[in-house]
């Protein structure tokens, strides 16, 4: 990677998040993650882009809109303006984020495909694999569940046994269902479209080498090319949520296949709007610097198919793939049920973004290791080293300098030496935060905060203030303190943008990369307020107590009515629609000889009179009905009772017996109406 070199141009993305679901601490790691990086080599004085995008497409994401009865797009639509004002409100400055369903990736798409298709790189056969023949779609694995082949055990997924652990195929599961429609789902053949990855192992192997590949990204390399590459089926059938494959009707890209084009998609849509030149980004052979900030489990798709898609189609190659670890909470997997599966809005809701940034910066480095969010730890490390150490160091010094000093800093440098220091410090702090390594930059940073802190400690500006011979000591004492502490902000704003942005404003002085080397004297500051509050515990602890209430919401502990008697399966709208509900008006209700509990009612259901013989009567007598409204099941199958024809059904709730209460309209209502 070209360090030390002016003006480079760089092109930097993160993931694209999926659109059917809430920004979670999980992608935060990694959106804060590349935005420190952005920032930094934009003080950096470089070009530098940063893009994102939603990943519009695939089939959960066309099931997940069917489910909540509005299409793809709209769901999209409002999924992307959620995730945008998550990143916004965590400071993630994007110079441009849209979506993988647009034009712009569109053409894209297509480009690169007929490029690898003129090429030769698409192979085209038929395979054969499990349709639902309800719902006439193929299932993706995780849309088919059934008995695990080797353990036994019910209900696993299409792919593995979360049991015994055993990986398979699942049309090898034991009798298997759809998860969609609960059908059993049929082998069924289609063609489908591949990439031929294999034909460039080579070139692949190259690439990698020539790059500073992380040591765990090339042993995981090395084990893939170890097993053999294989062709990538980029296909699926309608129905599904994407693009159409040119020249092949009913043919969809995977979802994976226009993702990382979304990078280039959402590029493009910057340069519309910028005017930057998006062919000298893109174009093979490209001077510029291109990086994919990504998690462990998306690295095959990182650095094999998009790289080799990229060549195939003549563009260039991405400098390098940085892959991080995932985000562990309290030392364990995020938890719905513990309540540390934390949404990006729930931190909000409680907490100071700019704290979860401090904290995942002090803990990075450039590996894949886990990192683990210990709710304790944030705590005490935010307050200790920023409230503590930081703004401790400016807080002490402020009052004075306003108070006795007209807000002016002194004209002199009291410890010249320790300035040189934290001046020096730039060099080391600027190559961690190239390199990645936040987690040493941030330790350099406090370690300088820490001798900032002694130096005050030691000369004592609240005992010397109060002697009138010390007045221009104490004057310079406070004055270097405030310098110092304005050369630690300026290491840590690629970490605490906001943060910054009020030293800025305290200083009256932009806080720059290139303004290590001077020292303000002589300059005229504003009031001290207050930078950043001390992590409230009690708040951490009600921002897990409301993430348990996310899981809640979604699946409640069932008291009540619910525990004996619950919701029956989901059903399609379709299928409800079969229900031809409507209005009745009781004309007559009466005994039945003989019958222990049933009433006879003639009903008029608008311009029709029918018959139905309902099991009420321990709870009403036939008077008290008489002349009310209420609803029946117009188009229930007529069905022969001992006691004559019921053609139809009065609907009522309760347990039965003398607890039966029928449905009665609110006013208005008339006999016929259709109820829905
Ligand atoms: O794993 C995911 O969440 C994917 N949506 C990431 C896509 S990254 C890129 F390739 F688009
Ligand atoms: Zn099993």
């Amino acid at each position: 990677m070209p360090t030390n070199q002016a003006n480079r141009r760089i092109l930097i993305t993160s993931a694209l998040p999926y659109a059917n679901g809430p920004i979670h601490l999980g992608h935060l790691l990694e959106y804060i993650q590349t935005d420190i990086w952005s920032r930094f080599q934009k003080s950096q004085g470089h070009e530098c882009y940063y893009v994102c995008a939603d990943d519009a497409h695939g089939t959960p994401i066309m099931l997940k809109a069917q489910e909540q009865g509005i299409t793809p797009e709209e769901m999209v639509a409002k999924t992307g303006i959620e995730h945008k004002q998550d990143f916004d409100d965590f400071l993630i400055e994007f110079d441009n984020y849209h979506s993988t369903h647009c034009d712009e990736n569109k053409e894209l798409s297509a480009l690169i495909y007929n490029k690898l298709n003129d090429a030769g790189f698409i192979a085209k056969r038929s395979i054969s694999q499990l349709f639902d023949p309800e719902k006439q779609m193929f299932l993706p694995d995780r849309f088919v569940k059934g008995t695990c082949p080797k353990c036994g055990t019910a209900d696993q997924n299409g792919d593995n046994c979360d049991k015994c652990g055993a990986t398979y195929t699942p049309t090898d599961l034991v009798n298997p269902k759809s998860v969609i429609s609960g059908a059993t789902p049929v082998m069924k053949d289609s063609e489908h479209y591949f990439f031929d990855l294999p034909k460039f192992e080579p070139m692949l192997k190259q690439w990698l080498r020539s790059g500073s590949i992380q040591t765990e990204m090339a042993n995981k390399l090395e084990e893939w090319f170890e097993q053999g590459l294989q062709q990538w089926d980029i296909s699926r059938d309608a129905p599904y949520f994407g693009f159409e494959i040119p020249n092949a009707p009913g043919k969809y890209f995977y979802v994976w296949l226009d993702a990382p084009i979304g990078y280039m998609a959402s590029f493009k849509n910057l340069c519309s709007k910028n005017g930057v030149n998006f062919d000298e980004f893109w174009q093979e052979g490209s001077d510029t610097e291109l990086y994919h900030f990504i998690g462990k489990d998306i690295i095959y798709f990182h650095s094999l198919f998009w790289p080799a898609m990229l060549e195939g189609a003549n563009f260039r190659k991405p400098t390098n793939v940085f892959a991080h670890g995932f985000v562990t909470v309290n030392g364990e997997k995020m938890s719905k049920s513990r309540g540390t599966f934390i949404k990006a809005r729930t931190f909000l809701d409680h907490l100071n973004p700019e704290y979860l940034r401090y904290y995942f910066a002090s803990k990075l480095n450039s590996g894949i290791t886990d990192l683990d969010l210990n709710l304790d730890d944030f705590g005490q490390k935010v307050n200790s080293d920023l409230i503590g150490k930081v703004v401790n160091i400016a807080s002490r010094c402020a009052g004075f300098v306003k108070k006795r000093y007209d807000s002016k800093l002194s004209d002199n440098v009291d410890n010249p030496e320790l300035l040189a220091e934290f001046q020096q410090a730039k060099e080391s702090i600027t190559t961690c935060y190239e390199n990645r390594e936040f987690a040493k930059a941030i330790r350099e940073i406090m370690a300088l905060a820490d001798k900032a802190n002694k130096y005050i400690d030691d000369k004592a500006p609240w005992v010397t203030v109060k002697d009138d011979a010390l007045q221009q000591q104490t004057h310079d004492v406070c004055s270097m303190g405030i310098n110092l502490f304005r050369i630690l902000m300026v290491y840590l704003k690629p970490v605490l943008p906001n943060m910054a942005a009020e030293v800025e404003s305290f200083l009256n002085s932009e806080l720059t990369w290139d303004s290590v080397d001077n020292n303000l004297t002589g300059h005229e500051i504003n009031k001290f307020k207050a930078l950043m509050q001390r992590v409230d515990m009690d708040k951490v602890a009600k921002m897990v107590d409301d993430s348990k209430d996310n899981l809640v919401a979604t699946k409640p502990v069932v008291t009540g009515p619910l525990a004996d008697d619950p919701i029956a399966a989901e059903i399609e709208f379709d299928d409800f629609a079969k229900i031809d509900l409507r209005i009745a008006k009781i004309i007559k209700a009466e005994h039945v000889e003989g019958a222990e509990k049933l009433l006879k009612f003639q009903l008029d259901i608008g311009g029709e009179t029918r018959q139905i013989l309902s099991g009420i009567k321990a709870a009403y007598t036939p008077e008290e009905l008489e002349g009310k409204l209420t609803v029946v099941v117009a188009n229930l199958k007529p069905r022969k009772m001992r006691f004559g024809m019921s053609e139809g059904m009065i609907l009522a709730a309760g347990p039965g017996g003398k607890e039966l209460w029928i449905l009665e309209p609110h006013d208005g209502a008339q006999p016929g109406m259709r109820v829905m």
